[in-house]
């Protein structure tokens, strides 16, 4: 891959700490605010990155031929968009676009055009996440899945405090689920698909979801899918089926390790992969299915994240939380 990077925040930096991994990936070019000029120079010196764009239509006209986004997540779809028509490859950071019928313009622009677009969403390439895939059946009939994601955030301070950064703004496409529950989601369709039902119950404050439950309801089991960030509790996933349960004591972004206990008292390891780093699997992942030309593969993945995208947008709705592009028209 020839990379370009947009934007110079956290997951940028997570990102930057892990792209040696990638052998056949050359990181082009950093694209930044204008504000955020200084902090881009000093990562372009560290990570060997050899020009720097403060304009997006500038950086569009690099050499790069796959762009990933690290913006906040209301820019997602513009920033996508745009790349897609200029004929680049596309790496959206989580969560893909506030809204179904964004997703599902980019999805589309992405096929038409033959070209690679991926969310990136740690969960789905975790090798342990994988060996959970192998272990349901072994289950018997699926009754309940729980899965709890919590963590405090320092950012819950500022805002209780009165100051809104995106990830608790709704003018960015924030909250809970977008940010944090989203991860259980992921888990849960990957491995059960499209739910017969969603519903949303959310603590609300200031009009974004703090913190909240998911449910999926699957006709034959349920899902109840637990995200905060207003508050922490350890984090697990778990599937109870009529022969057994499988429980991973890790949040669903990390999907490492974990046990299958069966009624008859048996009991198996799920993986011992440990993580050295939760990004590492699905960037090397992006790069071989680019390497290789495997859009089937991509696409099966981007139908996955159009399943999210429903589920996100339908439980959003239906707990009042409102988008600016709730009210846009999409192309
Ligand atoms: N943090 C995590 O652990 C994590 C994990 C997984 C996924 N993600 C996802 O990654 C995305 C970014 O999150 P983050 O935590 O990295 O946020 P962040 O630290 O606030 O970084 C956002 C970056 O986007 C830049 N930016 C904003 N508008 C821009 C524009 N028009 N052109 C170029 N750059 C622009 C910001 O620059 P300024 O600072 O100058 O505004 C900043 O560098 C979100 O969608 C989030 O869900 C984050």
């Amino acid at each position: 891959m020839k990379l370009g990077i947009v934007g110079s925040g956290i997951i940028v930096k997570d990102f930057l700490s892990i792209a040696h991994h990638l052998k056949h990936t050359t990181i082009l070019s950093l694209c930044s605010t204008k504000r955020s000029e200084e902090d881009a120079r000093a990562l372009a010196k560290e990570y060997l990155i050899g020009q720097i764009f403060t304009d997006f239509e500038d950086f569009l006209k690099s050499e790069a031929d796959t762009v990933y986004l690290g913006l906040p997540n209301h820019l997602h779809f513009s920033y996508a968009y745009q790349a897609l028509l200029a004929g680049k490859n596309v790496i959206v950071e989580k969560p893909f676009t506030p809204t179904i019928e964004q997703a599902t313009v980019l999805s589309r622009t992405a096929r038409e055009n033959h070209l690679f677009l991926f969310e990136a969403v740690t969960t789905l390439y975790q090798p342990d996440y994988r060996r959970v895939k192998e272990l349901i059946p072994s289950l018997g009939s699926i009754k309940l899945v729980r899965c709890s994601y919590s963590q405090y955030s320092r950012r819950y301070d500022r805002f209780k405090n009165g100051e809104v950064l995106p990830a608790f703004d709704p003018g960015c496409a924030g909250g809970a689920l977008m940010d944090i529950n989203i991860y259980n989601l992921h888990y849960a369709a990957g491995l059960f698909g499209t739910p017969e039902s969603v519903h949303y119950f959310a603590n609300m404050e200031r009009g974004i979801d703090t913190s909240g439950v998911l449910l999926l309801d699957y006709g034959s089991f349920l899902c109840t899918l637990t995200g905060a960030k207003d508050c922490s509790a350890p984090d697990s996933c778990i599937i109870q089926g009529d022969k057994g349960y499988l429980i991973q004591d890790s949040p669903a972004n990390i999907c490492e390790g974990g046990r299958v206990i069966l009624n008859d008292g048996s009991e198996e390891t799920v993986g011992s992969h440990s993580c050295s780093h939760r990004m590492i699997s699905e960037f090397l992942e992006f790069e071989n299915m680019i390497l290789t030309g495997d859009l089937t593969n991509c696409y099966r993945y981007l139908d996955h994240t159009l399943c999210v995208c429903e589920i996100l947008t339908q439980a959003r709705r239906m707990a009042g939380i409102v988008f600016p592009a709730d009210g846009q028209e999409v192309q």
